[in-house]
């Protein structure tokens, strides 16, 4: 049995997740959706096995807009599958590692959210991810509950990258200046977070990049880092209104994590090194 179930492993983080074990050789598998459909119960007992010492949950239902339509299927993937998963870990006596979102809280905070502030979603995606927390909470099974937020990595449908390839094109960008939070580099989550799990802290933490921004403030960086003649300006949510409410500010508060793991570099060190400007 490897030691490292990665589930959810083709997605954004699951990607990062796989290629840290491997470059670190730490003994692993991964399964996509294909493998294991985590709201399938039989599916789960047959990939959940003795011997597996911790399972990494990347899988979730991720369209925070397409959520509001379906919001059953992103409470079966993100709540009660988490759940089934949660009893089948304590089956075999696994140790969890979950994500979740900044987007669990609802946006009216002047000051970053710490790791025990009441939920309160905005929007189903957020509702969805709660349900998923509280189940792992509730659990009692020795877990790492790890929320993050606006992920980015060199791989996957992220914010980063698509304002790198639209900026290559176009010449103006108008980009929402109403929205605060702090980007995350995927490849330092999932380093930030195995990091916790050896060195055995166990419960909430938060993990972002340090500083923080709004979507406007980090695509002008991505933009002047591909193509500074491609100009951002900012412009408000109401002007672009999605079907999903985004909270205003969702700033996580990351000192409890810093105080055990050390400082997080700024997020726009990070993105420069992403983009190749900073290696
Ligand atoms: N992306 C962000 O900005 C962000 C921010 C905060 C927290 N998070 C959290 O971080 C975690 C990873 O997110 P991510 O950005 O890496 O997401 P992602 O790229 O969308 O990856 C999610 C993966 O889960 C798979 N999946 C969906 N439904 C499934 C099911 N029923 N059974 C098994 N696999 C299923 C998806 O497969 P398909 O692609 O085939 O559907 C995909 O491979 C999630 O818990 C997310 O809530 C993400």
């Amino acid at each position: 049995m490897p030691d490292f179930l990665v589930i959810g492993s083709d997605g954004m983080l699951g990607r990062c997740w796989t290629e840290l074990l491997a470059r670190r050789d730490i003994d692993h598998a991964g399964t996509t959706i294909e493998d294991l459909d985590i709201t399938d119960a039989s599916a789960l007992s047959r990939s959940v096995t003795k011997g597996i010492r911790w399972v990494v949950n990347c899988a979730a239902y991720t369209a925070v807009d397409d959520a509001e339509e379906h919001q059953g299927l992103a409470n079966e993937v993100n709540g009660y599958a988490v759940g089934r998963l949660v009893e089948r870990c304590r089956a075999v006596g696994a140790k969890l590692i979950h994500y979740s979102t900044d987007y669990v809280f609802d946006g009216t905070a002047a000051e970053p959210y710490p790791v025990d502030y009441p939920r309160r979603p905005i929007n189903a995606y957020g509702r969805s991810k709660a349900i998923g927390e509280e189940l792992v909470e509730r659990s009692g099974i020795p877990h790492l509950l790890v929320r993050s937020s606006w992920l980015y990595a060199p791989w996957g449908k992220n914010f980063v990258l698509t304002i790198a390839e639209l900026a290559k094109t176009r010449s103006e960008l108008r980009v929402v200046d109403d929205q605060r939070g702090r980007p995350t580099d995927g490849q330092r989550l999932a380093e930030v977070s195995l990091g916790l799990a050896e060195r055995g802290h166990a419960g909430t933490f938060h993990v972002t990049d340090g500083g923080d921004c709004t979507w406007f403030g980090l695509a002008t960086l991505v933009a002047a880092l591909v193509n500074p003649s491609c100009r951002v300006e900012p412009c408000t949510s109401a002007e672009f209104p999605r079907p999903a409410p985004r909270p205003a500010y969702s700033v996580l508060d990351i000192s409890a994590t810093e105080a055990v793991m050390g400082p997080m570099l700024p997020w726009q060190d990070r993105v420069r090194a992403l983009l190749g400007a900073g290696r």
